[in-house]
């Protein structure tokens, strides 16, 4: 017997940045997170900090600028204007919230220089602690707000859908029971997908849960192929290796920290006029392309950060020194790893997706602002600006739907599956790819479905794999290696074939 539970107001799935701003721009909610608050989401990771036109010099025009150059050709510039108009004001909401980001003598933000920036505008915390820092003041805040329910050890095992396709609610796994939980609106805030790759900077357990439930719902995905690699993941491998990949923030290079082979060459003026703040496409496929011809890739820092890394920069300290590397007074080994998805659940600028009922926000949906690759530290900043839209609207719907034509958990993907498919994924739809590659990840992801069901991590590497191979250019994250040229720039828009779809309630 299923427990059923009636919300007035909007559910939402996950609790990094995206999931909680929309909790309080909804002011009544009901967050349900897979862990216990601030661990598990990328967020709380985030080293970087919010990209916004905070200095006197800037302006929300050129910052649109550069976030839409970043997104070769493919950034939505309606998008893109709202999340840069709206950007200083949603840095001082989480300063209010008690973010305690770096100041000046004066009271200024400090902000930061990143790769493919025309400005520094990165305003940052404890030099590389951003997330953390703003996920504790949001999580205070949060748990300070009597209306805001929150279930730990809560996860979608499916979304509800009434018989016209409405979004109705969820059913949950809560503590290992499943509940049926009946609302208005369903925000999704699962981030991104970088679990489904061997390599990745994020919390393994981000693994497109958002974007398969919502596909399998039949809702539009857009722009799935488009994965961006952070160029200067800390590569342990030859320290016991460490799953995931602690990062190097970019802003090292922006502080002037080189990259170097084993020889000591600093390869970047191979590959790009602006070598180490080139954009992080490209200096992901420079690693990659040393790496992979025997040459090594490493970032040194001794220079340009030197004896302040400790202090400047703690959190990369830590992961080197935990590994036994001192960047005081060693290169920093480095490789490309997973670092965020572009694509994923269609909406427009207040988070609606295709279907009613559903909402998406942060990393697991697509709103256009990201393009093919995203600009540094946008991120952070897309999950506050658009979280609180979304939140906004969901908290306005008031229709409740019809009931629910399946109440069946979707499958679970056990670990062996998911570690093989990880590897998979990380071999073939990689920072380089290619039709032969891709049509073997295809057959292996099929193999999974039919032997482990149709869940959704399987879906969402179906999704990005099927557009990579679809898409025969390459722009932005996406690099094909057999059409390595620009075609023309068209986004993307996907829904699960219908056919499949029917075959899969046929199984159920
Ligand atoms: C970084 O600090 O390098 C990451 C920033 C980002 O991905 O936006």
């Amino acid at each position: 017997m299923i427990q059923r539970v009636d919300f007035d107001g909007p559910v939402i799935l996950g609790a990094g940045l995206a999931g909680l701003t929309a909790a309080l721009a909804a002011k009544t909610a009901l967050v349900l997170s897979p862990t216990p608050l601030a661990t598990g989401c990328s967020s709380a990771w985030a080293q970087g900090g919010l990209a916004a036109a905070l200095a006197g010099d800037d302006t929300p025009s050129l910052h649109a600028a550069d976030t839409i150059a970043a997104g070769a050709g493919l950034c939505d510039g309606d998008a893109v204007a709202l999340l840069t108009r709206e950007g200083p004001a949603a840095v001082r909401a989480l300063a209010a919230l008690g973010a305690p980001f770096d100041r000046k003598a004066d009271g200024d933000f400090v902000l930061s220089l990143e790769a493919a920036h025309s400005k520094a505008r990165v305003a940052r915390v404890g030099g590389d602690g951003a997330g953390a820092a703003i996920m504790a003041a949001v999580i205070a805040t949060v748990r300070a707000t009597p209306t805001i329910e929150i279930r730990e050890n809560a996860r979608a095992r499916r979304l509800l859908q009434d018989e016209t396709g409405r979004v109705v609610g969820v059913l949950a796994q809560i503590d290992g029971e499943l509940v049926e939980i009946r609302s208005p609106a369903v925000i999704l805030a699962t981030g991104g997908v970088g679990g489904l790759y061997a390599v990745t900077t994020t919390p393994t357990q981000v693994r497109g849960e958002g974007l398969g439930l919502a596909a399998l719902a039949g809702a539009e995905i857009a722009d799935p192929e488009f994965v961006q690699f952070h160029p200067t993941a800390i590569d342990l491998s030859a320290y016991g290796g460490r799953d995931p990949a602690p990062l190097a923030t970019e802003a090292l290079r922006g502080e002037g920290s080189i990259l170097r082979n084993t020889d000591g060459r600093a390869f970047m003026t191979d590959y790009h006029p602006a070598k180490e703040l080139a954009p992080r496409d490209v200096v992901a496929r420079a690693i990659h392309a040393e790496r992979a011809a025997g040459r090594g890739a490493f970032l040194d820092a001794t220079t340009a950060v030197g004896a302040h890394f400790p202090h400047e920069f703690p959190a990369v300290f830590e992961a080197c020194q935990s590994a036994g590397v001192d960047p005081r007074r060693e290169m920093i080994p480095v490789t490309p790893a997973v670092h965020y998805h572009m694509g994923g659940v269609a909406t427009d600028l207040d988070g609606r997706a295709s279907l009613p009922g559903l909402y998406a926000a942060g990393e697991c949906a697509s709103t256009g602002v990201q393009g093919a690759n995203r600009l540094a530290s946008n991120s952070l900043l897309e999950a506050a600006v658009f979280g609180a839209r979304a939140g906004r609207a969901a908290a306005a719907e008031k229709a409740t739907g019809g009931e629910p034509v399946s109440l069946a958990p979707l499958p679970d993907l056990p670990d062996a599956a998911f570690q093989a498919l990880r590897q998979a994924m990380s071999r073939d739809a990689g920072v380089i790819r290619d039709a032969a590659g891709l049509a073997r990840l295809q057959a292996e992801i099929a193999a999974l479905e039919t032997a482990h069901g149709t869940c959704p991590p399987l879906v969402a590497a179906r999704l990005i794999v099927d557009a990579a191979l679809a898409r025969q250019e390459s722009r932005g994250g996406h690099y094909r290696a057999d059409f390595p040229e620009k075609d023309v720039p068209a986004r993307t828009f996907v829904t699960l074939d219908p056919v499949q779809a029917c075959l899969r309630h046929a199984a159920e």
